[in-house]
């Protein structure tokens, strides 16, 4: 059966392993089986919920689709365009903000760690963000989303509105509730600077991230600066459970490898930092440097890359508006 495929990311910048080996790689899979309709969006409507440099902002939408391009999304295969082109996401957000409850959202952990100690300070959309998303979603009637484990409670709120709507309205399986896409193993990389911080855009700590644009020489002296332990490599994964940052590392080299944990384990078992942190730098510079030398030159292409979206607006745009239209029937207008 052909899926729905939808996924978005943020333009904030600094895109990063954890996107890649949590999300787009995965989106670049789905994308190469000519089975499936796949979508990815540039949430910058997301973006916007922190604070963002209008003209940062802009050049950040146009990167976070040449890294789309550069990971492997073929834009003749999938639509690639940015949110805030296509009004019906605004509209629909809204619209599903009248069904779902403020208990549902109070529940959303991404929000607690990202407004931090002074939630009265962060915006109302930071607080409504998983609606959008929701709206993002449902829009498509998308069958399945590929996400990294963190937004895992997002798209179990997604589900939960959907079924919220249908049920209020009377609408059996108008709204589809979507499939999470979360890779088994893997899904959540964390920090190189400590193993039970995830992977992020926003730490401070540019050591802390392997960015898409590093190049070779920074890549190496990262994993050079990684954070470990004292102790030799493992010899079984269950010696990992109180290592963050050894299974962290490991993790990473098997998900760049396609090996399992246990093969890695294998491979390393009773080795020293040094001579594994050699590998896996290898393997990273092996996958990330063409990643990254292609964003450079797609970079400097605006027109392509302007092209890209618009030809994605009009496609999304035609799909979105015609939800949007069959939801204001629905809901009396
Ligand atoms: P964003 O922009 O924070 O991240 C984009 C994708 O990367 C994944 N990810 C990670 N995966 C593994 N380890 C990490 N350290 C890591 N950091 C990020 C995220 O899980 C995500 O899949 N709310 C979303 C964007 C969004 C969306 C959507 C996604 C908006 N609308 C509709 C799916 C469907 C977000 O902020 O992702």
């Amino acid at each position: 059966m052909s899926k729905k495929i939808f996924s978005g990311v943020q333009p904030t910048g600094n895109l990063h392993l954890g996107n890649y080996l949590g999300a787009i790689k995965n989106f670049v899979e789905l994308n190469n089986d000519s089975q499936n309709n796949c979508i990815f969006c540039v949430v910058d409507l997301h973006a916007i919920t922190i604070k963002q440099d209008p003209i940062e902002l802009r050049d950040n939408i146009r990167e976070t689709v040449a890294t789309f391009i550069a990971c492997g999304i073929d834009p003749k295969k999938s639509i690639i365009f940015n949110q805030s082109t296509v009004a019906a996401h605004s509209e629909a957000a809204w619209l599903l903000s009248c069904v779902a409850k403020i208990g549902w959202l109070n529940r959303m952990t991404q929000f607690k760690e990202k407004a931090g100690k002074d939630k009265e300070k962060a915006s109302i959309g930071l607080y409504s963000y998983p609606i959008l998303m929701a709206a993002d979603i449902l829009l498509y009637d998308s069958t399945h989303v590929p996400v990294g484990e963190d937004q895992k409670q997002h798209l179990e709120l997604c589900r939960d509105i959907a079924q919220k709507f249908n049920n209020d309205y009377e609408v059996e399986d108008f709204l589809k509730a979507p499939e999470p896409l979360i890779q088994k193993e893997f899904s959540r990389i964390m920090s190189l600077k400590d193993g039970t911080k995830k992977m992020s855009k926003s730490e401070v700590s540019d050591l802390s991230r392997i960015n898409l644009t590093d190049d070779k020489d920074v890549i190496i002296n990262k994993i050079k600066k990684a954070k470990t332990d004292s102790l030799p490599l493992p010899s079984s994964a269950s010696e990992l459970s109180e290592r963050f940052e050894a299974k962290n590392l490991l993790g990473i080299y098997s998900s760049l490898t396609n090996s399992s944990l246990e093969k890695s384990i294998k491979e390393f078992d009773g080795k020293n930092f040094s001579k594994f942190k050699e590998k896996l730098s290898q393997v990273l510079v092996e996958k990330i440097n063409p990643i990254s030398l292609e964003i450079k030159k797609l970079i400097n292409d605006k027109k392509f890359l302007d092209r890209i979206l618009i030809d994605g607006y009009e496609k999304a745009n035609k799909i979105a508006n015609l939800k949007v239209k069959k939801m204001h029937e629905i809901m009396g207008f």
